[in-house]
């Protein structure tokens, strides 16, 4: 598959996607609860993603719930050939918006079908594990909960796995019961504490697509990143993206946003090339931490 998006293309398993993704979470409602304000605003991004050529598009049913699923659904189906469609599960939502864990066996079948009913599909192409809570990653097996996903693989409704809010321990876990494609964790400029796991993924082909790489809630706020994004006459969202790209050729890219005008600013934003001289100035956003 060849592609214009900034970052070419990786495989995760036998599928192609381009490296240049879109993450659908702030489709939903506010903090990821109920409806969008503007549907047909969201719908139109959706579609903008696809027009575009983004082949891999981040969701879960946990989304609103239901409602980034059904919105993907509505906008995409019947899906193109091309395009794959990663989720999540390992987390309900309560009636404050929290997220819960949900990782018993029954859990985490009902949520495969719940995806695979909301989504439309008959096969998930991409299921990640998701592990820790609010806070992050948490210390603790996966087996139980991991094979579970491995029995639904094993069944025909899931292709690939990976797993997501995981400390290095439980990545390795994984991989010690069944193959995973990627690692989906907290990763962006300011915040690197996977570097080391990143570098080793990339050695074994392995995905690493970091979730919040525009700071998620919080946008990233620097003044190394805003000098960089003036000299460059850029933005720090593009100097953020197009440096996650340049990080590592295994690091795929889902940034969110509710704005086809974002979504078009973002891919021609990540496109830019940063020098050495950038990217040694950008390495102290880190550090500054
Ligand atoms: N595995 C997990 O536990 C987990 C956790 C969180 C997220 N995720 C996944 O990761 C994806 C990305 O995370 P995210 O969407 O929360 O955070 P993000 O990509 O870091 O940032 C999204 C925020 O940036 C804003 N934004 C995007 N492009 C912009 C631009 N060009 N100019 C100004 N503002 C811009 C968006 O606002 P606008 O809507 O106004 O553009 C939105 O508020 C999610 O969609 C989800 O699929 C996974």
């Amino acid at each position: 598959m060849s592609t214009s998006l900034p970052g070419g293309t990786w495989t995760l398993g036998d599928l192609t996607v381009t490296r240049f993704g879109y993450g659908a979470m702030q489709l939903a409602g506010p903090w990821v609860m109920g409806p969008p304000a503007d549907r047909e605003g969201a719908l139109a991004v959706l579609r903008e993603a696809a027009d575009n050529g983004i082949t891999h598009i981040d969701t879960s049913d946990a989304y609103g719930p239901r409602i980034t699923n059904e919105l993907i659904r509505e906008a995409l189906h019947p899906y193109p050939e091309s395009l794959h469609l990663a989720t999540k599960v390992g987390a309900t939502r309560d009636e404050q918006g929290g997220w819960p864990p949900a990782r018993r066996p029954e859990d985490l079948r009902r949520q495969v079908h719940d995806n695979l009913t909301s989504l439309g599909l008959d096969v998930l192409d991409l299921v990640n594990l998701r592990l820790g809570d609010a806070e992050g990653p948490q210390p603790g097996s996966l087996a139980e909960a991991y094979g579970t996903l491995v029995e639904l693989q094993q069944e025909g409704l899931i292709r690939h796995l990976g797993v997501s809010n995981a400390t290095e321990e439980q990545v390795a876990e994984a991989q010690s019961i069944a193959p995973i494609v990627c690692v989906q964790n907290l990763y962006n400029l300011a915040h690197r504490h996977d570097d080391k796991l990143i570098d080793r993924l990339a050695a074994e082909g392995i995905a690493y697509v970091p979730f919040f790489p525009l700071g998620g809630f919080t946008p990233l706020q620097s003044s190394a990143l805003s000098a960089v994004a003036s000299r460059l006459g850029s933005t720090p969202m593009s100097v953020a993206l197009a440096w996650l790209l340049q990080r590592s050729p295994n690091i795929l890219l889902i940034p969110g946003t509710s704005s086809v005008t974002h979504l078009r600013e973002n891919i021609t934003g990540a496109a830019l090339s940063l020098s050495s001289e950038d990217l040694a100035e950008l390495d102290t956003i880190a550090g500054q931490r």
